[in-house]
């Protein structure tokens, strides 16, 4: 008896150490974490560009400034960019939420990097000497970190692609984040078949609206869910059935479905699994406004996913898109043939405007896109 209350003193006191030295790192870290903005006597640029640059988190801290204009390595190419689009990825690095990708090499106390946006579409000005895929003239789009700028420098393979003459740049800006998700969750995790029934919760919104327009390509029979205001948009995007969540719960209803794709996130995952068919796939795509982000965001209902698949017949989990050249040239191919068409829901005209563009994603009602043209 003695020994075990030794033993368990001794193991509350490592414990009590073990929690004391993580939390004094976490806060060394805290106040160690900084950014660009902080280096003092920094060189004014020599060649300068506009380009969005936050020094703290929070959408008060965009700002526009006069940044060096970056030149091309040897597998780079430089673009011009004439249009950029706004995803939810963008506000989670303006919030610096959910918290725990702070820890993540996001930033603890300021976000590590100043420079922000993914999605871009604009015209090669420079390449570097082993680039072989493109050259100067031509118009291009894709993603890279730090897109919202007047140029970005990214390598000429990944996500990267050729911009058909039929798109503009607005549309073309468009694809990246959200065609590339709905594809890959149409495709790969889904798995979707001809005839199956697919049911796209949050049909209206960026990935919603692809999803939509994919699932339908792929021969599935479509039910797209979204608020009284975005019915006809839906229906609009061919889906054949449009559930109102103002007016009815799709995870009460009767009808099974075959694959259900969650932008949403917003039912438990047993009631998901109440109307997925006994095979059927739950492709949870992210989910939760920019209130409801707390520490680990959708990444706790991804983790219970992970397990609680493991004890159902059904197939229950999140994805992560992947950049792809591949996707982003069939996305656009699909595009300029009219098989697929872009919803662009407001276009902002200049990169000062990036705030209320955010500040509009961030209500999480947008119809479609959200793009900003470059001067
Ligand atoms: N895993 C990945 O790789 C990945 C990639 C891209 C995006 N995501 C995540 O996926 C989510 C969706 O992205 P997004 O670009 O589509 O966002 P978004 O464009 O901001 O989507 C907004 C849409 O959500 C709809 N919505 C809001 N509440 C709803 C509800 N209760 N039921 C059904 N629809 C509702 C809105 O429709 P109404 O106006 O009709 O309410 C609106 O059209 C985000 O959380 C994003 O972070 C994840």
């Amino acid at each position: 008896m003695k020994l075990l209350r030794r033993l368990l003193k001794w193991l509350a006191g490592t414990i009590l150490v073990v929690l004391l030295l993580a939390f004094i790192a976490t806060f060394i870290a805290y106040w160690r974490s900084t950014n660009d903005c902080e280096k003092k006597n920094a060189a004014a640029p020599s060649s300068s560009m506009k380009a969005i640059v936050r020094c703290d988190y929070g959408l008060a801290n965009l700002k526009v400034a006069d940044i060096e204009k970056p030149a091309p390595a040897d597998d780079q190419i430089l673009v011009k960019v004439h249009a950029v689009s706004v995803n939810p990825y963008d506000w989670h690095f303006v919030e610096g939420t959910p918290y725990v990708m702070r820890g993540m090499g996001v930033g603890l106390r300021k976000p590590k990097d100043i420079h922000l946006g993914v999605d871009f579409a604009g015209t090669v000005e420079a390449v570097g000497k082993s680039v072989t895929q493109f050259k100067p003239g031509d118009d291009v789009f894709g993603g890279r970190d730090g897109a919202f700028a007047q140029y970005v420098c990214r390598r000429a393979v990944g996500a990267v692609a050729p911009k058909p003459a039929g798109l503009t740049f607005e549309q073309a800006a468009s694809i990246n984040i959200a065609g590339i998700t709905a594809l890959q969750g149409v495709r790969d995790k889904g798995k979707v078949q001809p005839g199956q029934k697919v049911l796209i919760n949050g049909a209206s919104g960026g990935v919603g609206t692809f999803a939509v327009q994919l699932a339908k390509n792929f021969g599935a029979e479509v039910t797209g869910v979204c608020s009284t205001r975005n019915v006809e948009l839906v229906q609009s995007l061919g889906a054949d059935h449009v559930i109102d969540y103002t007016k009815e719960d799709f995870t009460k209803g009767d009808q099974k479905y075959d694959v259900i794709l969650d932008n949403v996130a917003n039912h438990s995952l047993s009631e998901c699994r109440r109307v997925l068919t006994p095979n059927g796939i739950y492709v949870l795509i992210g989910g939760g406004g920019v209130n409801e982000q707390g520490f680990v965001g959708a990444l706790g209902k991804a983790l219970n996913a992970a397990v609680y698949s493991r004890f159902v017949k059904q197939k229950m989990g999140m994805m992560m898109a992947d950049p792809s050249t591949k996707d982003l040239t069939l996305l656009a191919d699909m595009m300029q043939s009219g098989k697929i068409k872009p919803v662009i829901d407001r276009t902002y005209k200049s990169l000062s405007e990036l705030p209320d563009a955010i500040r509009y994603l961030e209500e999480g009602h947008a119809r479609g896109k959200v793009v900003i043209t470059i001067d």
